[in-house]
Formats: structure tokens, C-alpha cells, sequence
């Protein structure tokens, strides 16, 4: 008993610590970018950290009369790591805002610390439902993989898809696309007749894409994270799986705007539904991605970089509703509800879950002025995450 109030004494005197800290540092506004720039989600760390250079190089680095000041630390997407950078961000640099988080588990490691110190999570990247739950302090700017994975089990069967293979990523944004595709496809008539799951790190997809061959489904259906989906465009093609009557769709993870331009002819007509394309034809778009490619050597932004944009306007613009002197209550308050147009279509945060609300398109590969680019070609307007209130 004496040991648990001692601890909670303890606990309260670091929080308060914490409190204190952020707002110590006048003058500057503060924002802790954690990603991963090296190591396997590297193109995601690169991806996102271009995308905030740009938003504040458009929009100025200074907001209600704070200097920004972007701290990026590179976590290697490993969630011991996040977590002591965060620990050090907020403890050490008194940052304002943890923003950045590659993948779900590093977004997680990170919750307890957002919650203590009420310093607000930007999410950028990660997409498991149940990361805005870890915290009331996580608000997400990414996607969901529920969100993702409906639509496409909408469209498969309505389109002579019927008996479908899963493949995804054994960890937390996997599970939800697996489970959430295979509820929707089933409830539509449509069957999910085996279930694949490959390691995040290092995956081998060779022995999984042999068994897939012999069960010969209408179509594979994968989630791998940002980064890994060439792999599996390789394999799979190797294997000559299209030429034996297996379609392959998923979420857009897996045509990567980063990687699909190099993915070869291999990946014309792949469909898949996701939040982002390159190629969506709107205005802002074609100024985010003119701006993007102008100040990165002509890299293509994908949907990594969508969510790092965003995540700028929505820490920009709560800065400025609470005119510089809000701490991370205030801040988060102003986060939500903010409703604008995002390269990706017009979006919402909404208030109750910190979650964004969103288009989804359906896209197919084609080659468009000799380039390969996700071409939509539907859309399911202002998507909820249907991971929340069940
Ligand atoms: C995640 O770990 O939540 C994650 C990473 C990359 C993606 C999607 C989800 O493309």
C-alpha cells in the first residue's frame, strides 16, 4: 500500500515536472518529429520529415509570434527507442508536440508518456484502429486500415472476386485490414478462404505466395507497411501468379506511390483503395505535389507524406487558434474538429475520436504521360473509422 502511494506520489511529481517544462521556453513553439529515417520504414521517415519541411518552408516558420523549431530524431522504427526519445523530447527539449511515428507499435510506446506529460501525439503514419484510444492526447492525421479495407470488400465482389487469400503483416495495422476485409466480404457474399500472416521484419513472402498458387483464390488480397510492397509486387510476378488467374488488390500500402513508378508493367490494372494517390486530380493536389517534387530531387510524395503535411496545418493551426499561449490541453482542443482540404480531398478531425475523417477512392495501376500512378476511379465520400464504437 505504502509502496503504490509512494509510486503515485512519484508519478504526479513527474507530471507536474513535465507541465511545468513545456511552456518554460518563451519564445520558440517546439515540435518533437520522431521517425524512422533509417533501417525498413526509412522511406517513410523520408518521406514524412520532406513533407514538413515543405509545409513550413509555404507557410513560414513563425505562428503567433513562436518560432518553430522542428526537432527531428530518428527512431529506427524501433519502439524502445520512440519512447525514450519521446521521454527526452519532452523531458530534456520541453517540446510542445510529438508528432511523426512510422509505425503502430512505436505510436503506442509513446501514448503513456503523451498522457502524463498532456502533450498532444500527432500521428503521421501509423494506421492501427485502436492507436487513438491509447491516449487522449493522440490525434491521427494517417488513415485507418479498417478504413482502407471495406471499400475494397465492397468493390471485390461486385466485380468477380469471390473467394479471396489474405496476406498481411503479423502486427496491428495487419490484423485490422485482415479482419476487417474478411467481415465486409463475407457480409457481401464473398469468402475469405485462408488467412496469411508474415513477420513484419524480414519477411520471406515466397512460401506464403506457393501456398497461395495452389489454393488458386480469385484474387490475393494484401497489407504490408509502406516500404515492403515492391517486394511482394516482385514475388509475385516472379511466380507468375497473375498469369494463373490470381488478381492481386489490397490497400494502397502496396502500390506505394514511393515505389510503384518501379514496380515495371507487372503492376498495371492491381486495384486498391486508400485515402491518397499521387495522381488525385484536384488543385491543391497538383500544387502539393509541384511544390513536393520541386524541393526533393523529383521524389513522388505518397501517403506517408499526405499524413506528415497534414499533421503540420493541424499543429499550425492550433498554435494559431490559441494564439501561442495554449499548453497541451488548449492545443488539443484546438486540434480537434478542424476541418480543411487536404492534397488527399477534403478531410475532418473528428472531435470525439482525435481520428481523421476521409474519401476513400478505389484506383487502378495504369500508366499515365509514361508513368505508373494510382488512377481513381470511385469514391466513398467522408469514411469513418468503422474500427470505432462497435
Ligand atoms: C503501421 O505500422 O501502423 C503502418 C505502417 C505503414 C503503413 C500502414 C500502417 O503503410
Amino acid at each position: 500500500m505504502q509502496k503504490r502511494v509512494l509510486i503515485g506520489a512519484m508519478s504526479m511529481a513527474i507530471a507536474t515536472l513535465w507541465s511545468g517544462a513545456a511552456f518554460a521556453d518563451g519564445n520558440t513553439f517546439k515540435i518533437g518529429l520522431i521517425l524512422p529515417m533509417t533501417g525498413q520504414q526509412a522511406t517513410t521517415g523520408r518521406q514524412i520529415e520532406a513533407a514538413a519541411r515543405l509545409y513550413m518552408a509555404q507557410n513560414g516558420d513563425t505562428v503567433a509570434g513562436k518560432k518553430i523549431e522542428l526537432i527531428v530524431k530518428d527512431d529506427t522504427s524501433v519502439p524502445d527507442v520512440t519512447k525514450r526519445m519521446a521521454q527526452e523530447l519532452v523531458v530534456n527539449d520541453k517540446v510542445n508536440v510529438l508528432a511523426g511515428f512510422g509505425i503502430t507499435p512505436s505510436a503506442l510506446a509513446v501514448a503513456p508518456i503523451a498522457t502524463q506529460s498532456k502533450t498532444p501525439e500527432v500521428v503521421m503514419a501509423a494506421a492501427t484502429s485502436s492507436i487513438t484510444e491509447s491516449s487522449p492526447y493522440i490525434i491521427r492525421t494517417s488513415f485507418t486500415l479498417p478504413q482502407a479495407s471495406v471499400s475494397l470488400a465492397d468493390w471485390a465482389p461486385k466485380n468477380g472476386i469471390k473467394k479471396v487469400v489474405t496476406l498481411v503483416s503479423d502486427y496491428g495495422p495487419g490484423i485490422d485490414a485482415e479482419k476487417f476485409f474478411k467481415e465486409r466480404l463475407t457480409f457481401n457474399g464473398g469468402q475469405v478462404i485462408e488467412s496469411l500472416r508474415v513477420p513484419l521484419r524480414g519477411p520471406d513472402f515466397a512460401p506464403f505466395l506457393q501456398k497461395v498458387r495452389d489454393l488458386k483464390p480469385d484474387a490475393l488480397f494484401v497489407f504490408v507497411p509502406s516500404g515492403a510492397g515492391a517486394a511482394v509486387m516482385k514475388q509475385f510476378l516472379e511466380r507468375g501468379m497473375d498469369k494463373a488467374g490470381i488478381r492481386l488488390i489490397g490497400t494502397g500500402d502496396i502500390t506505394d506511390d514511393d515505389q510503384l513508378n518501379d514496380m515495371g508493367d507487372g503492376a498495371l490494372g492491381v486495384v486498391t483503395s486508400h485515402h491518397y494517390s499521387t495522381y488525385h486530380q484536384s488543385p491543391a493536389n497538383k500544387k502539393f505535389v509541384e511544390a513536393f517534387q520541386k524541393a526533393n530531387k523529383n521524389l513522388r510524395p505518397n501517403f506517408m507524406a499526405v499524413g506528415g503535411y497534414d499533421g503540420m496545418r493541424v499543429i499550425y493551426e492550433a498554435l494559431k487558434a490559441t494564439k501561442g499561449n495554449g499548453g497541451g490541453d488548449a492545443l488539443l482542443a484546438a486540434m480537434k474538429g478542424q476541418i480543411f482540404e487536404s492534397p488527399r480531398g477534403p478531410v475532418f478531425i473528428d472531435a470525439q475520436t482525435r481520428d481523421i475523417v476521409q474519401n476513400i477512392y478505389l484506383r487502378k495501376v495504369e500508366r499515365k504521360e509514361g508513368q505508373l500512378y494510382n488512377v481513381e476511379f470511385d469514391v466513398i465520400k467522408d469514411v469513418k473509422d468503422p474500427g470505432k464504437n462497435r
